[in-house]
C-alpha cells in the first residue's frame, strides 16, 4: 500500500514537474458530469430566457451574468446579474437582479442610450445610445479587504457596426449585498465604472479574458492571435492605469511596457488544438490542485464548444502553463427542440465559486441562445 502511494506520487511528480516541493497534477475529470438542467427564476414562472456568461463569488453570493434576456416572447431586455443557488442550494435556481417593473425593464438599448442597465454610457465614451454595447463576459472578482466589493472588466463594443467592433475595455466595481435589501428585485446591483477606458482596442484586452486576485494583486488575462498574455496591478492601484505591469515569460520580468495586439513577446500560453473560435475564459486559483487554472471554450468544427483546461505547473499565476485536455463537451438543452430553436451550445464557463474546495467544478453554457445550462464535474484525485 505504502509503495503504491509513493510510486504514484513519483510518477505524478515526473510527469507534471515539481515546484515549491509540490506536484501539480494535470486536472483530470473523474466519471460522468452531473447534468443539472437550465437556470430558472420562479419569480418569472420559469418563463425567463437568456444566454448566460461568467460568474463570480462575492460576499457569499454566486453571481451569474445573463445577456440577450427576455421574458416569454415579449419585452426584450439585455444584460442583468442574477444570484445563483438562491433556493435549495441548487445553482440553477436563480434570483435575477434588476428593475423589471419598468417597461422596458432592465437594460434596454433604448433610443436615449441611458437605459437602466448594469453599466451605462459616459459622455466621454466613443459610442452612445443604441451603439453602446458592453460585452459582459468576465467573472466578477472580490475586492480584498471589502467584503461586499466586486470588480469586473467588460469590453465595450460599437453595437451599430455589424459585426460589433470592440472599442476598449472598462473596469467596473459593484457593491454586492443581500438581494432582499438594497439589491432587491426592483433595483439594479449598484455599479460604477472606475476606469472608463482600461485598454484600448489596439492593445491586448487585459481583463476581458480572465480576472483573478491572490489578495495582493489582480491578474488580468488577454487573448489575441498569439494566445494568452498576463498583466497585474496591486489591488489598491486598480483604478490607476499607469500602475499596470505586463509579464514577459522569456525573461520572467514584470514591466510597465505594454505590447501591441498580436505581438508574441508577452505570450504566456498559446492554446494547442482545439483552439479555433475561443470565446469565454476563466482564470482562478484552485485550492484542490494548489495551482492556477485557465479554462476556455474553443469550438469544434460543428460550432459546439468544449471546456478546455490549462494549468500552471509552478503553482504561480505566471506559469508556465500546460494544456490538460477538454474534459467536457456540452449538449444542447432538450427544450431547444420543443421551442423549435434547434441551434447549438456554446460559451462554456467555469463557475468555481460554487465549490470553494475546488474538488468539483460547476460549468455553465448557452443552449440555442435561450438557456443557461449547468453541469457539475468532479476532478480526479
Ligand atoms: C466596497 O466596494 C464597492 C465597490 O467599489 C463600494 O461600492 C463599497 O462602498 C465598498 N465598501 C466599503 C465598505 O468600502
Ligand atoms: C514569436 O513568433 C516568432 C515568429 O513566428 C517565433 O520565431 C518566436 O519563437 C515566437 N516567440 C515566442 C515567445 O513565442
Amino acid at each position: 500500500m505504502f509503495a503504491t502511494v509513493v510510486s504514484t506520487f513519483l510518477i505524478a511528480a515526473m510527469c507534471s514537474g515539481v515546484a515549491n516541493g509540490l506536484a501539480h497534477l494535470p486536472p483530470r475529470v473523474s466519471g460522468d458530469p452531473q447534468q443539472l438542467g437550465h437556470t430558472q427564476d420562479a419569480a418569472f414562472s420559469n418563463q425567463y430566457y437568456s444566454d448566460g456568461g461568467a460568474g463570480g463569488k462575492v460576499n457569499g453570493y454566486n453571481l451569474l451574468t445573463l445577456s440577450d434576456a427576455r421574458v416569454g416572447n415579449s419585452y426584450p431586455v439585455h444584460t442583468v446579474y442574477a444570484y445563483a443557488g438562491t433556493r435549495n442550494n441548487d445553482p440553477t435556481q436563480i434570483t435575477i437582479i434588476g428593475d423589471y417593473t419598468k417597461n422596458p425593464p432592465f437594460y434596454h438599448l433604448g433610443d436615449d442610450g441611458s437605459g437602466d442597465g448594469v453599466i451605462i454610457s459616459d459622455s466621454s465614451d466613443s459610442v452612445h445610445g443604441p451603439c453602446f454595447g458592453p460585452g459582459p463576459n468576465t467573472a466578477m472578482v472580490r475586492i480584498p479587504g471589502n467584503s461586499t466589493g466586486g470588480v469586473t472588466v467588460w469590453t465595450v463594443f460599437d453595437a451599430c457596426q455589424n459585426p460589433p467592433v470592440a472599442q476598449y475595455n472598462t473596469l467596473i466595481e459593484f457593491n454586492v449585498v443581500n438581494p432582499d435589501t438594497l439589491n432587491s428585485q426592483n433595483k439594479n446591483i449598484p455599479a460604477q465604472r472606475t476606469v472608463l477606458r482600461l485598454f484600448n482596442a489596439n492593445e491586448p484586452q487585459y481583463g476581458t479574458d480572465g480576472l483573478a486576485t491572490d489578495g495582493t494583486y489582480y491578474y488580468l488575462l488577454a487573448l489575441d492571435n498569439t494566445g494568452y498574455k498576463l498583466a497585474r496591478v496591486a489591488v489598491g492601484d486598480r483604478a490607476n492605469r499607469g500602475q499596470y505591469y505586463f509579464y514577459y515569460p522569456s525573461s520572467k520580468q514584470w514591466t510597465k511596457t505594454i505590447h501591441t495586439l498580436n505581438d508574441n513577446s508577452t505570450t504566456l500560453y498559446a492554446p494547442p488544438p482545439p483552439n479555433t473560435g475561443i470565446f469565454g475564459s476563466d482564470f482562478y486559483y484552485s485550492p484542490y490542485f494548489q495551482t492556477w487554472l485557465l479554462t476556455y471554450s474553443p469550438a469544434d468544427p460543428y460550432s459546439a464548444k468544449y471546456l478546455a483546461v490549462a494549468y500552471s505547473t509552478s503553482g504561480n499565476p505566471e506559469g508556465p502553463y500546460t494544456f490538460a485536455g477538454t474534459p467536457f463537451k456540452p449538449a444542447t438543452d432538450p427544450e431547444c427542440q420543443t421551442l423549435g430553436n434547434g441551434g447549438i451550445s456554446y460559451l462554456v464557463h467555469s463557475q468555481p465559486g460554487f465549490d470553494e474546495s475546488g474538488a468539483t467544478l460547476l460549468v455553465s453554457w448557452i443552449s440555442c441562445n435561450t438557456f443557461t445550462n449547468m453541469a457539475r464535474l468532479t476532478w480526479a484525485s
